[in-house]
């Protein structure tokens, strides 16, 4: 990846963390970036010092990566507008745009193009992201390499082999990080309820999962076995994880998640329209 250089198409949230993790990580790789948005230029030159432009065709000048980084209704509108430069230059593509299938971008690219999509999750925003990378026939093994570093710098990475697979992921790690904010947001009413003060739920809550997660990350142990070693029989937690069962908490994760990953299908779909 050394002297890689990577051209961001859109300099929001997501194009701003993934240039912060690989900046951090080595200062070899030309990074230029390109956004409508005035203010958002601006945060972004000022934050790294890289040329930020108002016109895609000229951050992705002589890209060997080419990131599309904006929102999933408007990677068609990119594609088209850098199709010719792309089929000329043949960088590699990465998309990080929920939903947004290979085939479509390769369509409006209308090329052989090499294309990574990704599946990142918010947390990317703080560098714990959790990423699927899935590759087209037309990407090399090298390529590959600087997709996997590219999003490596803002968390862990999965390589899956159909695209499809992508819908479930989205129905885990993309939509996951919501689960588990409404998890602690219903723990935390709870624990009002029990007579804690706001402010002592909240930080309880939150160390609590924050700890029960490295715990998990690191004993190497499965949940389930963790689960089974703070849990004796007629104790406290056992009481709590009986009501958890005899509501269905398994179903009802198996049921949401299958709507989830059925949207993403559909907005797969919707995404890919071409009116
Ligand atoms: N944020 C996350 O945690 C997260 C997680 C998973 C996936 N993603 C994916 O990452 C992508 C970017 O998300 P984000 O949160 O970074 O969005 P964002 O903060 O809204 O950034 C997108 C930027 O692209 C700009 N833009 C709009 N049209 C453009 C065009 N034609 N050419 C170049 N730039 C254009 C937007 O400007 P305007 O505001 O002026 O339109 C905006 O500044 C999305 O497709 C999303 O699905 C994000």
């Amino acid at each position: 990846m050394s002297n890689t250089a990577i051209a961001f198409i859109g300099a929001g949230n997501m194009a701003r963390s993934l240039i912060g993790g690989l900046l951090e990580e080595s200062g070899d790789y030309r990074i230029s970036a390109a956004d409508p948005d005035p203010a958002q230029r601006s945060l972004l030159a000022d934050a790294f010092q890289i040329p930020v432009s108002d016109d895609n065709r000229v951050a992705a000048e002589g890209a060997d990566v080419v990131v599309l980084a904006v929102k999933p209704h408007v990677i068609k509108d990119a594609c088209l507008d850098l199709h010719d430069q792309l089929s000329a230059q043949r960088p590699l593509v990465v998309s990080v745009a929920a939903g947004v299938r290979e085939s479509d971008i390769s369509r409006w690219l209308a090329y052989e193009a090499a294309v990574v999509r990704c599946m990142p999750n918010t947390p990317a925003l703080v560098r714990s992201g959790a990423s699927a990378l899935y590759a087209n026939a037309h990407v090399s093994d090298a390529q590959r390499d600087c997709a996997e570093s590219l999003l490596r710098a803002v968390g862990v990475i999965v390589w899956v082999d159909e695209e499809s697979a992508l819908d479930a992921v989205t129905a885990l790690s993309g939509s996951g990080p919501a689960y588990f904010f409404a998890i602690m947001e219903a723990m935390e009413d709870a624990a009002v309820g029990l007579g804690l003060s706001g402010e002592q739920a909240r930080l309880l809550t939150l160390e609590t999962a924050f700890g029960a997660a490295k715990m998990a990350l690191e004993a190497g142990e499965s949940p389930a076995q963790l689960r089974a070693n703070v849990t004796s029989k007629g104790g406290t937690t056992h009481a709590a994880l009986q009501v958890f069962t005899q509501r269905g908490l398994a179903e009802t994760f198996a049921l949401a998640m299958a709507a989830a990953q059925n949207r993403a299908r559909e907005l797969g779909t919707q995404l890919g329209a071409d009116e």
